[in-house]
């Protein structure tokens, strides 16, 4: 590692630069099914073998093995150093790097803080405005939201003055001009400031690292507009955060629900189910999407059920899984949203629909069925024809089988018709797509000097344990019961294990584009061919299981050799060494065959 920023604002600079478009500004792409190919920036070429996998937010080149994520690539193609390459991207994301050398930079991230302070203060005004406010605590009480609640999330209010809280932040010394910049108050024409928000229940927002970056505020009638937002500022990206990720990333639950209001988010961690995030007002982004693949296994998408919701559904859907995200729908009866559902039908009642929730196949073929038809038979055709289509995306048979059978049961057309017609498509595109296997063989790995070819493959044993674990965090459970960091014996494979470990144990999780932040070019280049080409395994499992029994076997020979060879050797060993030896020798074997 050799950065000196901290490590999660490498990470947000990481998530905030979408590989696919920097790449794009140096290379012409070409999309080719999930993934992107073209000419290669490092080596000379004629025909692409340079790739950019979106999903895994890495590039890589089959021709000249080099490969990495986007910090890598800015360096390589700029020729920068990490920290240079971290700037350069920073920038283009328009993010605010902490200290930093020339003045600019320092005054801006002055101001940075000192508008968190702004917010900090307003939150604590408009919490403490909302017990003398009847209006507001009766609203809130109305819908069902508790004391505890109220202070978890730091609701308030913001009284109906035209000024009370531009007088309040003064009184405690800030400067007008900083607290305009902080989005609270704004200028008239004639000069004179007044409250953004005011005779509004006010909703905090908090970044991942629990400041007030920014607020919601909600009349508490039926008057317009519903929600007013804080404007863009130096702290406030509403593209980039997610309302209440804060607490969600620490559910400990392997998925997180999406939801699209704050009032959604707040019924449902009331009732415990802490993992739900809405995003702010905005249909999803992309910088989102990365964030919710960084803290979650699984997405589950639960907007409201009218029209608007179910476009917001598809384009989400469509989002999360181009970058690689396993994603659900929940579906909620029509014209309800969680809040409401939550509230009639109990939090049993919820979790039963989260559990129910239908893949991206299934919920686009429950939206074509809506659309057509069916009674008559020009509908049942074209119904399944569009279905067929999609099935034919599935490239994995054992999948298609599966939704081939419960489809034609859910919608009662006959498994055979609905197979020739998905042959029919997938013929028309080429067969099946083949499914890459695991193929266990390392060719092309460089050979470090004075070291043998038996400790090559314990370094990349070990390797290819690190790396699956970071594209399948779920590993982690396996691996820590069997190996611990002390196991690893390549100096920069510990480097690497401390942090995934740690990562893991305490619940962060960590994505293989985030692993690249941690290594040196070389390794960078070993990792990005592991994640590539060799971490496509049938059963990642087994294939882990395999790897570690194959380190725990060639370190415990290697250790059987050496005693071997002092007690062979060594003629300075007394009896009691001998013994002791020959007893950690036996032990060796006892091991060995309980591998
Ligand atoms: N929103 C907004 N501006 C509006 C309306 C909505 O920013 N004029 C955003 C808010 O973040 C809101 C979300 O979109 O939370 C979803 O809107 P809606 O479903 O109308 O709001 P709820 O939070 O469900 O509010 P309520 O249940 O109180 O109507
Ligand atoms: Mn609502």
């Amino acid at each position: 590692m050799y950065n000196s920023y901290p490590e999660e604002v490498i990470e947000e600079v990481r998530i905030s630069n979408d590989i696919v478009d920097v790449v794009s500004e140096y290379v012409k792409l070409e999309r080719k099914g999930k993934d992107y190919f073209g000419l290669c920036p490092f080596h000379k070429e004629k025909t692409p073998s340079f790739s950019v996998v979106p999903a895994k937010q890495i590039f890589y080149c089959f021709g000249c093995g080099k490969g990495g994520n986007v910090i890598n690539f800015v360096m390589n193609v700029e020729n920068l150093s990490f920290i240079d390459a971290v700037r350069l991207l920073a920038d283009r994301a328009r993010i605010q790097l902490p200290e930093g050398g020339d003045e600019e930079e320092l005054e801006r991230a002055k101001l940075r803080k000192e508008i968190i302070k702004i917010n900090t203060d307003a939150a604590r005004f408009f919490f403490n405005n909302l017990g003398n406010n009847e209006k507001a605590v009766s609203y809130l009480k109305n819908r069902g939201i508790n004391e505890r609640t109220i202070k978890r999330f730091g609701l308030g209010y913001s009284g109906e003055e035209w000024d009370s809280l531009l007088k309040y932040l003064v009184s405690k010394g800030y400067k007008e001009s900083d607290i305009l910049k902080s989005g609270l108050i704004l200028q008239s024409k004639k000069g004179g400031f007044y409250d953004r928000f005011r005779g509004r229940i006010m909703f905090p927002i908090f970044d991942l690292r629990g400041n007030v970056i920014g607020f919601g505020g909600r009349v508490t009638d039926s008057s317009l507009p519903k929600y007013m937002n804080s404007p863009e500022t130096l702290v406030y990206n509403k593209g980039r955060n997610l309302y209440s990720l804060n607490f969600a990333k620490n559910s400990g639950e392997k998925r997180i629900i999406i939801v699209e209001g704050y009032m959604d988010v707040i019924s449902l961690h009331q009732s415990g189910i802490i993992n739900t995030v809405a995003s702010l007002g905005t249909a999803l982004t992309e910088s989102q999407g990365r964030l919710l693949k960084k803290y979650a296994e699984e997405v589950v998408i639960s907007y409201d059920s009218d029209t608007a919701g179910q476009a917001a559904t598809m384009r989400g859907l469509d989002l999360l899984s181009n970058i690689g995200c396993n994603v659900k729908v929940l579906l909620l009866p029509q014209g309800k949203d969680p809040d409401e559902y939550i509230r009639k039908n109990g939090v049993d009642g919820f979790r039963k629909l989260v559990d129910n929730a239908v893949s991206l196949i299934e919920y686009k073929i429950k939206i074509l069925k809506n659309q057509i038809d069916t009674s008559t038979t020009e509908g049942k055709i074209s119904f399944l024809n569009k279905a067929a289509s999609l099935l034919s995306k599935i490239d994995n048979s054992v999948e298609l089988e599966m939704y081939v059978k419960k489809i034609a049961k859910d919608y009662g057309i006959s498994e055979e018709s609905l197979f020739a017609e998905i042959s029919k498509k997938t013929k028309a595109k080429g067969g099946f797509r083949k499914v890459v296997v695991n193929s266990g063989v390392f060719e092309n790995r460089p050979v470090k000097e004075g070291s043998s070819k038996k400790d090559d493959k314990l370094v990349h044993d070990e390797q290819f344990v690190l790396a699956l674990m970071c594209l399948d965090n779920s590993l982690y459970k396996l691996v820590k019961d069997r190996l611990t960091v002390d196991d690893f014996t390549d100096e920069n494979n510990i480097k690497v294990a401390k942090i995934v470990f740690e990562k893991l144990e305490s619940n962060k999780g960590i994505v293989s584009a985030e692993l690249f932040n941690l290594l040196d070019e070389t390794t960078a280049n070993v990792f990005s061919r592991l994640i590539n080409e060799e971490c496509h395994c049938d059963d990642n499992k087994s294939a882990i299981m395999e790897k570690i029994r194959s380190i725990k076997l060639y370190k415990i020979e290697r250790r059987q050799k050496e005693i071997l060879d002092i007690l062979k050797n060594d003629k300075s060993l007394d009896e009691g060494d001998v013994e002791r030896l020959k007893i950690e020798l036996n032990s060796l074997v006892m091991k060995r065959k309980s591998i």
